[in-house]
């Protein structure tokens, strides 16, 4: 009964796959869900109030208002009851609505004022899936934290073969139950370190070099690995994000003032999870006054900056160092080869060639690749691929 006392809220919207939801309802239900029903006008087509009444054992609620006595549905209670609001199956419609903010539906209206973790399983047609305008709509929705239940390739109703098929409902109240997990404090007593953000490399007191990290990655990991109990001393270059709850945040600029504050927070952490852009090359001798311009081309001397991963690599122990890649070209290569030179239990690659992946996104499509193999993870948020590498790092330190 792993949803005992929880409220769901599902959401049926007008695909043929909607029969499914009768299924998904029984196995909520089955768990010890309580399961209310919002359709959408057009999912009443494809499977009768009187059904879905009858297995969630509530009416279904479709119109703001009872047409017989006026009396309101409040799409503000609903959202406040659920524990999660569940979309399935989600149609391209739907999503495309959610993802502008259209609010002409009860269904709709409800996910706007929802403060409950949101998950949606789409169901379409393969060219409905594929098409850009569906795949952007699932980005935006990723970003701003909905949880993506990915559908299956197969036969799909229109005959054709080919990724849109909703996942089966077993799949989806699986995820359901893993959303709605408490999460404990699995990393209570262990201490981390995460670099995260652009470092700046100063030319004179107006100039300097860097580059386009939002910090947005790695200060998700700060937060997840807080929320799940550890102590994170957060090392942030430059970025216009508020330090997660429960970390501890050192601000710094260059490369070299990262090293000074990584070096020194590992030596009393169980763990480093390196994020941050650092620069590799820095102005050799920045001046001290604003350079002015003159006719012909200016030269700046670059000089190595020291590698923060590899120096805590060299000196790390029996403690977790977590590496991140971004490669252009030979993506797998090359991280492996950073695996061995900077002594990573693990690396993370995003490559910058995965739509949604890399900078400034709230998305990222990325692989986790250590000794012994890789796996690839879909397109989630950052706050997503954040939790799945918080749960490795879990089961990395749980294998010592
Ligand atoms: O060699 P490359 O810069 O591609 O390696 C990326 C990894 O090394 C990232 O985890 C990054 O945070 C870290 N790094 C570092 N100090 C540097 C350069 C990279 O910690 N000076």
């Amino acid at each position: 009964m792993e949803l005992e006392g929880r409220r769901i809220l599902l959401g049926i919207t007008g695909s043929i796959a909607a029969y499914k939801a009768a299924p998904l309802c029984r196995l909520l239900k089955t768990a010890g869900a309580d399961v209310r029903v919002v359709m959408t006008p057009l999912a009443k087509q494809f499977i009768t109030p009187l059904t879905m009444a009858t297995l969630s054992k509530h009416p279904i609620l479709v119109e703001f208002f009872d047409p017989e006595n006026g009396a309101w549905n409040s799409h503000i209670s609903l959202g406040e009851w659920a524990d999660c609001l569940l979309i399935a199956p989600a149609t391209a419609n739907t999503l495309a609505k959610m993802a502008a903010g259209i609010a002409d539906n009860l269904l709709l209206t409800t996910y706007l004022s929802a403060r409950c973790p949101v998950a949606i399983a789409p169901a379409m047609d393969l060219d409905m899936y594929a098409h850009p305008a569906t795949q952007q709509n699932l980005r935006t929705l990723a970003g701003r934290g909905v949880h993506l239940i990915d559908p299956e390739e197969g036969e799909l109703a229109s005959g054709l073969t080919g990724k849109g098929r909703m996942a089966d409902p077993e799949r989806i109240a699986a995820f359901v139950e893993e959303l709605l997990r408490e999460k404990k404090k699995t990393l209570s007593g262990k201490r981390f370190v995460v670099t995260a953000g652009a470092t700046i490399e100063p030319i004179d007191p107006v100039r300097f070099i860097s580059n386009h990290s939002s910090g947005k990655m790695g200060y998700a990991i700060a937060g997840e690995l807080a929320r799940r109990g550890a102590e994170v001393t957060l090392v942030s270059g430059r970025t216009a994000l508020p330090a997660p709850l429960d970390v501890r945040r050192v601000d710094v600029l260059s490369a070299a003032e990262m090293y000074d504050a990584a070096t020194a927070a590992f030596d009393r952490a169980d763990g480093a999870v390196m994020c941050a852009a650092v620069a590799d090359y820095t102005p050799a001798e920045p001046a001290d006054r604003k350079l002015k311009k003159g006719d012909s081309d200016l030269r700046i001397v670059l000089r190595r900056t020291r590698d923060i991963a590899a120096a805590l690599g060299a000196r790390k122990g029996d403690r977790l160092l977590v590496g991140f890649a971004l490669e252009t070209d030979h993506e797998a290569d090359n991280a492996r080869a950073k695996l061995e030179k900077k002594n990573f239990d693990f690396i993370v690659l995003n490559s910058l060639r995965d739509a949604g992946a890399g900078f400034r996104g709230d998305t990222n499509k990325v692989s986790l690749i250590d000794r012994a193999g890789r796996t690839d993870l879909p397109l989630m948020s950052k706050t997503e691929v954040a939790a799945r590498i918080a749960d490795r790092i879990e089961e990395e330190l749980a294998a010592r």
